[in-house]
Parts: C-alpha cells; sequence; structure tokens
C-alpha cells in the first residue's frame, strides 16, 4: 500500500504575511489527513512555515534547489540551506522551470542528486507539450525525462523518491487530463521506474498527477490505481480547495 502525498505548489505567490494567514488557516483543516500533507512554498517563506507548522502533519518544501554544495552560484538556494530553513521536501524539474529557467534533464539530475545526498525528499517532475501528447510522444518524452533524472541515483535511493506527472497542457490551464489518461500515463511511468529498479521499488514509489487538480476533479483522479496523490498549484492558495483535496486523498 503507497500512502498518498498532497503536495501544494505556492510557485511564486504568497508574502510571508500572507503565508503566514494562509498556514494557520490551513493547520486545522487538514489535521485528520490520511495522507501525507506538504506545502512547498518559495524561499522567503520556508522558515517561516517550519516555524509555523513545527508538530503538525504539514510538512514544508522548496520549489528548486542548487545542484551544488555552495559557492559562486548568484541567486541559488543550496540544500543545506534549505534544511536549516526547516525544508523537508523540494520540487525538481517543474515544467515552469524547465520552459522559462533552462532546466534540462542534466540539471534535473544534478539537482535530483543534490537533493538525495542532503535527506531532502525529491519531488521530481516530468509530463509532456501539448504537441507532444498530440504527435504520441508522450510515453517517449516521459521516459526520456525519468531516466535522464535518476541517472547515478541508486534503486535504495530512488526508493524514497516521489515523481509528479503532470502534462504541461494542463497546468494552470483548467485543463485536466482525463482521470484515465493519468493513470495511463502514470502506470507507463511506473513501469519505466521497474524497468531501472525493479519490481519492489516501482510497485512502492509513489507517482502524483499535477495539472489543474482541484476540489472538484480529485474524487475521479485519486480513485484510479496508480495515482498516489497530486502536486496542486492553483488550488493549493486557498485553505478551502486545499484541505478538501487532502480529505479526498485516502
Ligand atoms: P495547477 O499547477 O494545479 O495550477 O495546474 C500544478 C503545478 O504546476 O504543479
Amino acid at each position: 500500500m503507497r500512502k498518498p502525498i498532497i503536495a501544494g505548489n505556492w510557485k511564486m505567490n504568497k508574502t510571508a504575511a500572507e503565508c503566514r494567514a494562509l498556514v494557520t488557516e490551513l493547520l486545522p483543516k487538514v489535521k485528520g489527513a490520511k495522507c501525507d500533507v506538504v506545502v512547498c512554498v518559495p524561499f522567503t517563506d520556508i522558515a517561516l512555515a517550519a516555524e509555523l507548522t513545527k508538530g503538525s502533519n504539514i510538512a514544508v518544501g522548496a520549489q528548486n534547489i542548487a545542484w551544488a554544495d555552495s559557492g559562486a552560484f548568484t541567486g541559488e538556494i543550496s540544500a543545506a540551506m534549505l534544511v536549516e530553513a526547516g525544508a523537508s521536501y523540494v520540487i525538481i524539474g517543474h515544467s515552469e522551470r524547465r520552459q522559462y529557467f533552462g532546466e534540462t534533464d542534466k540539471s534535473v539530475n544534478a539537482r535530483l542528486l543534490q537533493a538525495l545526498k542532503t535527506g531532502l525528499k525529491p519531488i521530481v517532475c516530468v509530463g509532456e507539450l501539448l504537441a507532444e501528447r498530440e504527435g504520441g510522444l508522450t510515453e517517449k518524452v516521459c521516459r526520456t525525462q525519468v531516466v535522464g533524472a535518476f541517472e547515478g541515483v541508486s534503486a535504495e535511493q530512488a526508493a524514497g523518491v516521489v515523481i509528479a506527472y503532470e502534462p504541461v497542457w494542463a497546468i494552470g490551464t483548467g485543463k485536466t487530463a482525463t482521470d484515465e489518461q493519468a493513470n495511463e500515463t502514470i502506470g507507463y511511468i511506473r513501469s519505466v521506474v521497474k524497468e531501472l529498479y525493479g519490481e519492489k521499488v516501482a510497485n512502492g514509489m509513489r507517482i502524483q498527477y499535477g495539472g489543474s487538480m482541484n476540489a472538484k476533479n480529485v474524487a475521479g483522479l485519486m480513485a484510479q490505481p496508480e495515482i498516489d496523490g497530486g502536486l496542486i498549484g492553483g488550488a493549493s492558495l486557498k485553505a478551502e480547495d486545499f484541505s478538501i483535496i487532502v480529505a479526498a486523498a485516502k
């Protein structure tokens, strides 16, 4: 049995004051959750979110991590900084980073290795563009991204990684993949993990769906056998919506 994991991806939203308000509202609402609950917040909110959620069932994550320990990497934030600030999860390779900030499978791999080295729990994002889905390339793209991301990662390390399947055309568009589409591609991703690491790791790995997941469509998605949770963007910015999603994951 895989324990579902619901992670909010706040993206570049919520100042510290807004973070305080949202987390404070969220805490009592998700208290009885049957799944793992994570909020991936902007760097400037990590320490505050960690302090506010101390001793609760909400874990705090970052949205990116540097691939080096320290040094001349202007604008980057190291794994050690994230850990000390109170993060326990980190999103790696989100499609917005790939699209707007030049993230590649190679840099995703380097960041993943860095996260694993420091004990941060990675959420690795993969997913196809609309043209790739329409061109029948979904599986090929997901395979390339998964194989690229996990290069040099041992089976033992891989077992602790969460993958988020996020079809790029479904992110922030209101267009969700159908329950069956999401289930099918996640099943395929699991088969790639099986090729790389064997059945035990593949069966134990948690693979989320992400892309316009919300309070209305969560039940259908979560009813699919391959889907182990969600990476939630827009709907994670409202405590009410996010807590409905959390409650649906059991
Ligand atoms: P969305 O974003 O839920 O707003 O589509 C999901 C994501 O980008 O992680």
